[in-house]
């Protein structure tokens, strides 16, 4: 028994030394594959001695999805904010206001402002032992279990001079490429997109399921360090020493002596900022000595030794001529501001998301009103806010419709959700025009018909849902308006030919929510055929790789409903492939278990899904961006010089097509 314990310390002590070499010095000492493989040994160890559990253990990265409500605890030190400027001259302002309480030489910690959620991290003994947000500044929410999943988070500090008790106060950020990858799955379900990182960051936080936190790779910076007993009387050398401890100290921390240096620090980060990965807002430009902080002091707000100047976004102001309401093929309902075309960021602005109901009447906002408009690091312009003054004729205030604005059903707005939902998915026309264009889009069905003869045909009363596409005759389609025979020919072959269509494209075809291309890929996979799918329980949904509660939950209730499985039972007498055929099932493999590979570049042999299939057929993992979990890329012509680039620095072995078919041994 003793010995079994030893052996998991041991396995704990290697895996924190290899994340330490990766993270903090950038010199990874193992494989990935080594990684993974200690890893591996590590879970199966702990998972069949519970009695030796850790919750500082390395395998904590890969979370839990046990559920509970966020514990509110109270903050030994209040979290406080900053004095906030946009303007140079209040910089100086401050500058030679220290200057002339200090009445001595004083020097300046300059640092980045990341625009994420705010944190705090206990560590004590140096062990992580507690993560909670800002909250009221007072008392915030324990969501410890959600920052141990991440990666630059260390949950063991290492060498000398660690308090036993210390605070790190810092930010959790979404790096850029996460945040798109994230809203481009969210796009592809309907489900209502992040507005930036940083909402999308504090969201993933509020997670329960803290296996899905692990998954959006979120990030820590760390900038203040709080405690009893601190090693050093200068901001500047603590965090140096914390960034030796495993903290993720930002190399943009820069010492200056004169305003003049503050200044430049300002242009040259405002210039470069927009090549980092992460978000920031600003700069936060400190007094680096201990002693001179606690002389200066606070005010009722703010600490008087610290102020953040804050970049400038690009804004303009226009006015709100509409508010026009999308349906998704979900029944999500979105509002959508229609807006004198102004010219922003270089680009005409003419529409901008008012996401939903709290955020319009967080604005107040009314028909004809001058509003701002913001780009600021974000995809869609959002509205920031109000000229109040310049109202002299109130238009109408803006209110959530009540009704589908499509088929006038009472909308309803679950209680926990910002979203509000026509619920007649069966009756409304967009949400049914909708599954039908989702079903014939090219990664599905590929059927050639594009929205407006799907518009047409549902007008004429031809098609009531995609089933109906397999009825559809020549002389219905002949005698249509601007069709014509060769147009009814092709449609009719484009929808013969989706009949061999495989059956993990027509499980995606199906539209059930959050089953997209790749999960139905691992669906079709895990239950060969529908008839299995069908029964499947959600704890044997569970059980396949990469599906959660929420999607398990999503098949079950689908499947669950007579309406579906009659839609179902349509499709398959109409001769669609409801089950892996004998090809696909004989082809399988585990050649590539445990294996994340990259598809970059264009190819001669095969096309990109195509290898995409062929990836998860062997039982590997495709992946959309190179990381240190990448094991090969397969580079065809043309591959981005970035990822090229990336995959020399992490030293991922690139593979040619050749290599690959040899590699799964066809
Ligand atoms: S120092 C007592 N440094 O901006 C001062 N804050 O309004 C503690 N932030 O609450 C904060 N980057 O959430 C500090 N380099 C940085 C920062 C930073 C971002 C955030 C933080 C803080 C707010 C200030």
């Amino acid at each position: 028994m003793h010995q079994i314990k030893q052996q998991i310390e041991a396995l704990r002590q290697q895996l924190h030394e290899h994340n330490y070499n990766y993270y903090v010095l950038s010199q990874p000492m193992v494989s990935d594959q080594e990684f993974d493989r200690l890893m591996a040994e590590l879970t199966a160890l702990e998972a069949e001695y519970p009695e030796y559990a850790d919750p500082n253990s390395p395998s904590v990265r890969v979370g839990s999805d046990i559920n509970k409500s966020f514990m509110q605890v109270a903050h030994r030190y209040p979290m406080l904010s900053l004095q906030n400027t946009y303007s140079e001259n209040e910089v100086s302002d401050f500058y030679n206001r220290v200057k002339k309480s200090l009445n001595e030489d004083f020097e300046i910690v300059c640092e980045l402002k990341y625009d994420g959620t705010s944190i705090s991290l206990i560590y004590e003994e140096g062990r992580l032992t507690r993560a909670v947000t800002r909250g009221d500044g007072q008392k915030g929410d324990d969501v410890t279990d959600n920052v141990r999943t991440i990666r630059n988070v260390p949950l063991i500090l290492r060498g000398a001079q660690i308090p036993s008790y210390l605070e790190m106060r810092g930010e959790i950020l979404m790096p850029w490429s996460s945040f798109d990858e994230l809203n481009s799955e969210r796009a592809a379900q309907e489900e209502p997109l992040f507005a930036n990182p940083r909402n999308a960051a504090s969201g993933t936080l509020k997670l329960q399921d803290s296996r899905v936190v692990a998954a959006r790779r979120l990030q820590s910076f760390v900038y203040y360090m709080l405690g009893e007993s601190l090693p050093r009387e200068s901001h500047y050398e603590n965090m140096t020493l914390a960034r030796d401890w495993g903290l993720n100290v930002s190399s943009a921390m820069t010492r200056c002596q004169t305003l003049e240096e503050v200044f430049d620090y300002l242009h040259y980060w405002d210039r470069e900022r927009k090549n980092l990965p992460v978000t920031t807002d600003g700069v936060v430009i400190k007094v680096d000595s201990l002693v001179q902080q606690r002389n200066l002091g606070y005010t009722s707000k703010f600490p008087r030794w610290a102020i953040a100047y804050k970049f400038n976004p690009e804004q303009a102001v226009t006015t709100l001529r509409s508010v026009s309401w999308q349906v998704g093929r979900t029944g999500a309902v979105t509002p959508v501001a229609n807006l004198e075309p102004v010219l922003l960021s270089g680009t005409i602005v003419k529409r901008a998301s008012l996401y939903n109901e709290d955020a319009i009447k967080a604005l107040d906002l009314h028909l004809g009103d001058r509003v701002y408009v913001e780009k600021g690091g974000e995809i869609i312009p959002k509205i920031t806010g109000v000229d109040k003054e310049a109202r002299f004729l109130l238009g109408d205030r803006v209110t959530f419709t009540p009704v589908c604005p499509d088929c006038g059903t009472p909308l309803v707005r679950n209680e926990d959700e910002a979203v509000h939902y026509c619920p007649n998915s069966v009756g409304c026309p967009t949400q049914i025009k909708g599954r039908i264009e989702h079903f014939v889009t090219r990664k599905a069905m590929d059927i050639t018909i594009g929205p407006e003869s799907i518009t047409l045909l549902y007008d004429k009363g031809l098609i009531r849902d995609a089933a109906d596409l397999y009825s559809l005759r020549f002389e219905d389609l002949a005698v249509l308006e601007r069709w014509g025979e060769t147009s009814a020919v092709n449609l009719l072959k484009s929808i013969a030919q989706s009949k061999s269509v495989p059956y993990e494209r027509v499980l995606h075809a199906l539209g059930i929510r959050y089953v997209g291309e790749t999960v139905a890929r691992r669906l079709a996979h895990a239950f060969p055929d529908v008839g299995q799918l069908m029964e499947a329980t959600v704890e044997e949904l569970i059980a396949v790789e990469e599906i959660g509660d929420r999607i398990a939950q999503s098949v079950t209730g689908y499947f669950s409903d007579p309406a579906s499985r009659n839609y179902i039972e349509r499709l398959r007498a109409a001769g669609l492939q409801f089950n892996l055929n004998e090809k696909a099932l004989a082809g399988r493999s585990e050649k590539l278990k445990g294996l994340t590979i990259v598809i970059s570049g264009t190819f001669a042999l095969h096309s990109r899904d195509e290898y995409k299939a062929m990836i998860l057929q062997h039982g590997g993992k495709n992946s959309g961006s190179v990381s240190k979990k990448t094991d090969y890329i397969l580079a065809g012509e043309n591959m981005g010089p970035a990822k090229l680039e990336k995959a020399e620095k992490l030293g991922v072995k690139v593979i040619d097509e050749h290599s690959f078919l040899e590699m799964i041994g066809s």
